[in-house]
């Protein structure tokens, strides 16, 4: 794996709405020598409670409300810029980008769902897999496109349902490989 100094990393914005548990995860892995990435800035639509490990990195966070998303993303686009922010890790952001806002940063924003996609594109995957059966779920990290997580894979990892499992048990598993699996996309994606 490269060493990298801080010099030559990629001034990273990470996207969340909630609680933030893949935020923390890749701030500590950002602190890391082997991190292509330097966290630059959180986005937040709304009071977050994963903002809170924004403030615990001493990183900078801003909260910008969507209920207009053509000024919201331009405000963004502007903080964005002005910081020459050149990747954007989305991280349970739970708003809808635009055409527009994507072709901006084409080919630099990417995504972490908990499905093994193609299958279970868009929210509630967990319950939906288990109501149809499914032997397995997980997780995957691709890049935005302007379709809702159609864009091209980056990498994905399975998890299996067990005969017990319930949305809870499978929550955590899945979370739990998702933390394994966004800093090894962002490695596959610059190394
Ligand atoms: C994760 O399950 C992620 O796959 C999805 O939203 C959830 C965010 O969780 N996009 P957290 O806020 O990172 O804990």
């Amino acid at each position: 794996m490269k060493k990298l100094t801080g010099l030559k990393k990629i001034k990273t914005a990470i996207f969340i709405s909630g609680r933030g548990s893949n935020l923390k995860n890749l701030l500590k892995f950002s602190k890391t020598k082997y991190s292509p990435i330097i966290i630059d800035l959180v986005v937040s639509n709304k009071k977050a409670f994963g903002l809170k490990y924004a403030d615990q990195y001493k990183v900078k966070k801003k909260i910008i409300s969507f209920k207009r998303n053509k000024i919201a993303e331009k405000k963004i686009l502007i903080i964005l810029n002005k910081r020459n922010i050149k990747f954007i890790c989305l991280a349970g952001f739970m708003r809808i980008l635009s055409k527009n806002f994507i072709k901006k940063f084409k080919g630099k924003i990417v995504n972490i769902h908990p499905s093994y996609l193609p299958k279970y594109k868009g929210l509630n995957t967990s319950v939906r897999s288990l109501w149809n059966n499914e032997k397995y779920s997980g997780c995957s990290v691709h890049y935005v496109s302007e379709k809702l997580d159609s864009g091209k894979i980056i990498l994905q990892k399975k998890v299996k349902i067990t005969k017990n499992e319930t949305e809870i048990s499978l929550d955590r598993k899945i979370l739990k490989e998702e933390h394994k699996l966004y800093p090894k996309a962002i490695l596959k994606i610059f190394n």
